[in-house]
């Protein structure tokens, strides 16, 4: 297994002007080895120009929370891949269920969003999950499959992306899935890349994401294919974040 990524999600929480002490605070107060832990955090697009160099300086990668897949053009509201990268972002989430859910966006969409990401060498952190009925009716696999199917048939050996099992249930509401339960779907994401990569397959990180928390990360990290975390709330205060960043840090 490779180095962990814990990834912090702002969602639409904090103010511009809070980004860069909060950067401050996490890499003065909490220090991780960078051969075993990558950190990212994915800001609101205000945020991203005012703290990117702090974020650099401190080995933060900072992230954007969505893109559209058009360079340019008239997309009122939307931000573009040249945008992100004239000020130095180069990884973006996509496709993270509230987006999904009251912005309408489809898988059609995702995919465009990931071919764009691709071609323009930014890392999309793709976001998968099932919601509380498709899990209780068995659909589970089904639903992550049906997802994933057009992105991952549409990659090269060489891709770098990352993937995060997001269970809709557990996201904001403080129910985690158990160790175990994260591990399968896991485990059933690593083998639908398996059929496409070969064992190249074990080389993508896929994260959990869904109520982590200090207290949860350690197990949820300690299972085979669970390379890492994506974290919303408690991602908000540094103290929080950090602690969870040096718990990755020393396994
Ligand atoms: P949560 O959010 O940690 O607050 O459950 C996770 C996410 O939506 O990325």
């Amino acid at each position: 297994m490779g180095k962990y990524l814990i990834a912090g999600n702002w969602k639409m929480n904090h103010l511009p002007s809070q980004a860069v002490s909060y950067c401050q605070t996490l890499s003065s107060e909490f220090s991780w080895n960078p051969d075993v832990v990558d950190v990212a955090v994915a800001m609101p697009s205000t945020h991203l120009a005012l703290a990117v160099e702090t974020a650099k300086s401190s080995g933060i990668h900072l992230a954007a929370q969505n893109l559209h897949w058009e360079e340019k053009g008239a997309f009122t509201g939307e931000i573009s891949i040249p945008m992100l990268k004239d000020l130095g972002i180069s990884w973006t989430l996509i496709g993270h269920s509230e987006r999904r859910q009251y912005f309408a966006e489809s898988d059609e969409d995702v995919l465009s969003k990931f071919k764009a990401c691709l071609a323009s060498n930014i890392i999309p952190i793709v976001c998968c999950g099932e919601s509380k009925e498709q899990r209780e009716s068995g659909k589970t696999e089904d639903h992550i499959r049906s997802q994933l199917k057009n992105i991952i048939s549409n990659i090269e050996a060489d891709a770098k992306f990352i993937i995060a099992y997001e269970p809709i249930w557990a996201i904001g509401t403080g129910l985690t899935a158990s160790n175990e339960q994260a591990q399968e779907v896991h485990a059933f994401i690593r083998s639908l890349l398996k059929d496409k990569l070969g064992e190249k397959a074990k080389d993508i990180k896929i994260l959990y994401g869904g109520s982590v928390k200090p207290d949860n990360i350690e197990g949820l990290l300690k299972e085979n294919d669970i390379d890492g975390a994506l974290v919303g709330g408690a991602s908000l205060d540094p103290s929080s974040f950090g602690s969870m960043v040096k718990t990755a840090s020393k396994l």
